[in-house]
């Protein structure tokens, strides 16, 4: 199983874009794909058209509910593990009861049946975002076409170096990906030299595409709102890349220097 963090500390960058329409494509390869929602804002649920759901991730960091009882069925192969409002208390009460980094270990281990995760973060530095880095493997950056979105990616790789000295292992930054990408404007240029600068890989863009925005209000992914769309194409290739990625190798995410955790330490 592959566990995919998509982080960034600057807000509406294509996070929760970038999950739902790589999550569907990758399930309409044929994976079987879970997505996490660890943002208050639970636009995963939104962008899919999923209401009425009862349990939450909120109730399974108070231990209200396994994660396994809180899985929605999305799509064909495309299951969500939402959250809502209620996480902002069960965090506050997670800091306060716990204080712990590695809780997610714990929390998924019911959840092995997928090929994928892919946790959507919040543009925060909470404790879910460090719960979310230090259990996956892997994280992938959308970086949106302003100079300011670089300097977040960069922030974000400082961070994660400073997470990987603290608790002794850290995710992988695997791929930034290029966003609301426009090839008119002189911005979307110098973006894409900045990130050359970063090191880790740079994936083609994905270009700028009013359907991808509007298809969230509808509760659809790209492919059910827009399926020939610009949007559509450059997730698809985005996917490609993804699913034809080689396999970490399980030395390449360093073991805890402290005695944190480890079972299930790999795939
Ligand atoms: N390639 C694109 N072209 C046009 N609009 C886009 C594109 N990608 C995302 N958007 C739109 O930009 C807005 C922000 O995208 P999204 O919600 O994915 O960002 P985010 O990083 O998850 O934001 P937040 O930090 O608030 O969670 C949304 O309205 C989305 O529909
Ligand atoms: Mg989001």
């Amino acid at each position: 199983m592959r566990k995919i963090a998509i982080v960034g500390f600057k807000g509406g960058i294509g996070k929760t874009t970038t999950c739902v329409n790589l999550g569907d494509a990758l399930a309409r390869r044929g994976h079987r794909v879970l997505l996490i929602d660890t943002d208050t804002q639970a636009n995963l649920a939104i962008s899919l058209g999923i209401t009425g759901f009862k349990k939450s991730l909120s109730d399974v960091l108070v231990r209200k509910a396994t994660a396994e009882e809180c899985i929605v069925p999305a799509r064909k192969n495309l299951d969500l593990l939402p959250s809502n409002l209620g996480l902002f208390k069960a965090q506050q009460r997670m800091v306060l009861e716990m204080a712990r980094e590695e809780i997610f270990e714990e929390l998924f281990v019911g959840l092995n049946s997928y090929d994928y995760h892919l946790i959507d973060c919040a543009p925060s530095l909470s404790l879910l975002t460090i719960n979310s880095v230090v259990y996956v493997d892997e994280v992938f950056i959308p970086v949106s076409m302003e100079l300011l979105a670089t300097s977040g990616a960069q922030q974000f790789m400082n961070y994660l170096k400073d997470i990987a000295r603290t608790l002794g292992q850290t995710a992988q930054i695997r791929l930034l990906i290029p966003t609301m990408y426009d090839p008119r404007r002189r911005v979307s240029k110098q973006v894409i030299n900045l990130l050359q600068d970063l090191g880790p890989r740079i994936t083609k863009p994905i270009r700028v595409d009013t359907q991808l925005s509007e298809a969230p209000g509808y509760g659809k992914t790209i492919y059910e709102y827009a399926p020939r769309s610009r949007g559509a194409i450059d997730y698809a290739r985005l996917t490609e890349v993804v699913a034809n990625m080689p396999p970490m190798s399980t030395n390449t995410k360093p073991k805890p220097a402290n005695g944190h955790r480890k079972k299930g330490e790999d795939k």
